[in-house]
């Protein structure tokens, strides 16, 4: 913030001050000093009002949240870049709390996180600190019970864009993923993208009703622009997150105006990555949790579920 917009603050927060103290100031030498029987003159519905000065407990609070105000400013940042007496900030106040959180349950997560996943499996506290790193961070993308929904994978269904070992998944959730599905529709046009699509679809076994030459045309597409990534079986390819398009499962949806849109406009679907934020040892557990339950191996949670 330059200097100019501080003290531009500085001296719109002063001056208001100073004009309610005024104010302040004025309506209470002008108002009579004892209690009368006159009223003001104004009549509402057969309501009137007594002419009489303000009780003097009301003035006293006026004049405490004026020095509360002057006081506040002093110790507190408030007044334009013045940090205040005090230096609080809302970050040196967030640190304090992580501090004490840390060494609170810093030590619980440093002795899980040197465990390795083999022993986490079975160890259902693990994966229930593992299940509340990933309700507290990943659930409002994930969805609560990691289903996923468009555009945000199900986590559940063994089923990977890059990969369900328990390495690539911590290497997915440390250092994110960005998906790269390049527009087509400027190279293609609208037609070949139609076809195109249309044999994308045919070859996870959906109906397209598109004609044989229509598909065989979206055959010769599919070969020179989208084996190199998708392979030429259309698996996919878990190093560049290519998602398998034979099988029943969409990210961005099987219908012809889903796949049209997402092979014409492209898909970047943004996994963030968590090391900084969750550090090592939090994404260690949360790991080992998503492992568990891409396994279906049941958590701590669902076996109570199913009790
Ligand atoms: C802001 C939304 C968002 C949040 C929050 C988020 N993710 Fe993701 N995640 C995604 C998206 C989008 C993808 C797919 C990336 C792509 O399309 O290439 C993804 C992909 C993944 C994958 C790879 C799935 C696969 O098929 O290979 C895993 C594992 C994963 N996320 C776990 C997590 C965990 C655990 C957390 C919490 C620590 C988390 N995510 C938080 C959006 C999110
Ligand atoms: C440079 C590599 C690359 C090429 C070339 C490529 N794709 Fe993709 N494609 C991807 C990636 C990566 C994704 C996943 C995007 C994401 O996670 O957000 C994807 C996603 C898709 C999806 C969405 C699948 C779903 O589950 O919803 C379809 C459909 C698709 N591609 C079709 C095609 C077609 C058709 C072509 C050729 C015209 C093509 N792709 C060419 C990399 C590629």
């Amino acid at each position: 913030m330059s200097s100019f917009w501080s003290g531009w603050i500085i001296v719109l927060t002063l001056t208001c001050l100073g004009l309610v103290t005024y104010l302040l100031y004025s309506t209470v030498k002008s108002q009579r000093k004892e209690l009368t029987d006159e009223t003001t003159g104004h009549a509402f519905d057969g309501i009137e009002e007594y002419d009489n000065p303000m009780p003097q407990w009301w003035t006293w609070m006026f004049v405490l949240t004026l020095l509360f105000a002057v006081v506040y400013f002093f110790l507190y940042p408030g007044l334009g870049s013045w940090k205040g007496y005090l230096g609080w900030t809302s970050a040196g106040e967030l640190e304090a709390a992580q501090a004490k959180h840390d060494r609170k349950y810093g030590e619980q997560f440093r002795s899980l996180a040197a465990k390795s996943v083999d022993e986490l499996l079975e160890n259902p506290k693990a994966l229930a600190m593992g299940e509340r790193v990933f309700t507290n961070n990943c659930a409002i993308c994930h969805a609560s019970d990691a289903r996923g929904s468009f555009g945000f994978p199900n986590l559940r269904d063994g089923d990977w864009l890059y990969g369900g070992e328990f390495d690539t998944i911590k290497a997915t959730l440390l250092h994110g993923r960005q998906g790269q599905m390049p527009a087509w529709g400027p190279v293609l046009g609208e037609k070949g993208v139609a076809q195109v699509s249309a044999f994308v679809r045919n070859m996870s076994g959906i109906d397209t009703g598109a004609s044989a030459a229509d598909l065989e045309a979206g055959k010769g597409l599919y070969q020179t622009t989208c084996s190199v990534c998708h392979a030429a079986d259309g698996s996919g390819n878990k190093a560049l997150g290519a998602p398998n398009l034979t099988d029943n499962t969409w990210l961005y949806g099987s219908s012809k105006a889903q796949v049209e849109y997402t092979v014409r406009n492209g898909r970047n679907g943004v996994m963030p990555p968590w090391e900084a934020i969750l550090g090592e040892e939090k994404v260690h557990l949360v790991s080992a949790y998503i492992y568990s339950i891409s396994r279906g191996k049941g958590t701590p949670a669902d076996a109570a579920a199913e009790k």
